[in-house]
């Protein structure tokens, strides 16, 4: 997980932000090996799937082929208040999450995710519920029968010492990672599960509030906006932020630590927030300035900006990458060059406002960022996306062409052709149906889809119906197939 993961075979000042968590490896057979018992994502085009009628128990997963234990069936999150406080000295949490839900069927019993940490007491509607702990999952079996449709309130009290994801399915170290100062918590795909209970998965998305303490001197950082001036007592300090716009589990942050802000608002009158620890001093401004600028173009390419603010975050926790947290991307320990800031702003668009539904469409965000970080090099007068398109085709022997970006997997899940193969499979349907069907159908993509989740099946409808053309071949090839499609003229 070093900066080398940002080398590029091509001679350009495009950052190339794939991760390469994982070697190209051939095709998978594995896929669908590990699939769910029950309910399944993947036939569906989205939505929490319903048991068989007469089951009361809520599944242990969302039915994610890629990651089977994620997420949770039988209920709909709509909204998450956390409230925590950090100890950056003893490296405990002690965190209370009130959940409010909707059982999408009869529910006797339902899980949550959660990992490690120490669970006290549990409600449901106001009154003490059982709970048993396995594996990442909290089962909470509810005191009365909850009715398919009521909607529900869970409080979960808990506390321990965080500890992050290492190394699931060879994916690094990723959820809340302590830092000398405080906390670096970046959770995708399924670090959500190891700072506050949720359904960790990104086709259930709710709104957010956060109460975070800290010792005084420190900065707590979340997503949205801040409800209120932080308050200190005590020698603690509490900031209140809220994210009204729904967000996948895995967009949520709380970053602690020492860190210098400035704020403002965009030219456009988006309000910004910047954050960089004592260490990146000199990255503050610009961090600042190019999050407000790129967040102005990318809203006459895409369409409104999805949120109430935009911004940045750098912790001098040494990450080597980024995470395009909601409203507040961070970077891990380098001071971002305006093509990775570009790349975590599209995903605002790509992936935080139009989120997946299963794990497999990865490259709708990856294959979409990886494109605006062309677009951004076009639009400064570097290479054009054309240009950029024209020499990774060119290299015949990259291991991309072994991997089909459309089915990422779990044990290589962000393979560099979900990114680059991805962001290919774009250039080549903009060539098919010529830049204004293009730049129109990017718009219309993010306005239908705003606020909530899609699949390659609807964006290959979309594409198909604003163009008028048959694309199935063309998307077949670039989404699909292991091997190098056809030359785009
Ligand atoms: N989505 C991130 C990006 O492309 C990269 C990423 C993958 C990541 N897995 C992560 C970041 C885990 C943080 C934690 O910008
Ligand atoms: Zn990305």
């Amino acid at each position: 997980m070093a900066a080398h993961r940002f080398a590029t075979t091509l001679t350009t000042a495009v950052s190339l932000i794939a991760p390469f968590l994982g070697l190209a490896t051939a095709c998978s057979a594995s896929e669908g090996a590990a699939a769910a018992a029950a309910p399944t994502l993947d036939a569906a085009s989205g939505g929490v799937k319903a048991l068989p009628a007469g089951d009361t128990v809520g599944a242990p997963g969302v039915g994610d082929s890629d990651f089977p234990q994620d997420g949770n069936g039988g209920y709909d999150v709509d909204h998450y208040g956390l409230k925590l406080s950090y100890d950056p000295a003893s490296k405990r949490l002690e965190g209370s999450a009130a959940i409010r839900a909707r059982a999408v069927q009869d529910l006797t019993a339902f899980d949550l995710d959660l990992h490690g940490l120490t669970v006290s007491r549990v409600t449901v509607n106001g009154a003490v519920a059982q709970f048993g702990r396995r594996e990442d999952e909290l089962t909470v079996t509810a005191p009365g029968r909850i009715k398919s449709g009521a909607r529900f309130d869970v409080t979960v009290d808990y506390a321990g010492v965080p500890d992050p994801v290492r190394n699931y399915a060879g994916l690094g170290t990723y959820g809340f990672i302590a830092t000398t100062d405080g906390s670096f918590v970046t959770c995708e795909p399924n670090g959500a599960k190891t700072w506050f209970p949720s359904n960790d998965h990104p086709s259930d998305k709710a709104t957010y509030d956060f109460k975070i303490t800290v010792p005084e001197g420190l900065t707590a950082i979340a997503n949205g906006e801040m409800d209120a001036q932080p308050k200190t007592s005590d020698g603690r300090t509490t900031f209140a932020w809220r994210e009204k716009h729904p967000m996948a589990t895995y967009l949520a942050t709380m970053t602690t630590g020492k860190f210098e802000v400035r704020t403002g608002t965009s030219d456009l009158g988006i309000p910004v927030y910047a954050a960089v620890d004592p260490a990146f001093h000199g990255s503050l401004d610009n961090l600042y300035t190019a999050s407000a600028k790129i967040t102005d173009y990318w809203t006459t390419m895409f369409g409104p900006y999805p949120f109430s603010s935009t911004g940045g975050v750098v912790d001098n926790y040494s990450a080597g990458y980024a995470l395009e947290n909601q409203t507040k991307p961070i970077y891990g320990g380098f001071t971002p060059d305006t093509g990775i800031i570009a790349h975590e702003l599209a995903h605002q668009w790509f992936g935080d406002s139009v989120s997946i539904t299963r794990w497999k469409d990865l490259w709708l965000n990856e294959g979409f960022a990886t494109y605006a970080e062309w677009l951004w090099s076009e639009h400064r007068g570097g290479q054009t996306a054309d240009a950029l398109f024209r020499s990774y085709y060119a290299n015949n022997l990259d291991p991309i062409w072994n991997v089909p970006p459309g089915r990422a997997q779990r044990t290589d899940l962000f393979n560099g052709s979900v990114y680059t193969r991805g962001a290919m499979t774009l250039h080549a349907v903009r060539r098919e149906i010529g830049d204004a069907t293009f730049f129109a159908l990017l718009k219309k993509w993010t306005a239908a889809h705003r606020y909530g989740n899609a699949t390659t099946e609807e964006f290959v409808a979309l594409a198909e119906h604003m163009s008028g053309k048959k694309l199935d071949g063309l998307f077949d090839a670039w989404l699909y197939q292991p091997r190098r499609p056809a030359p785009v003229t």
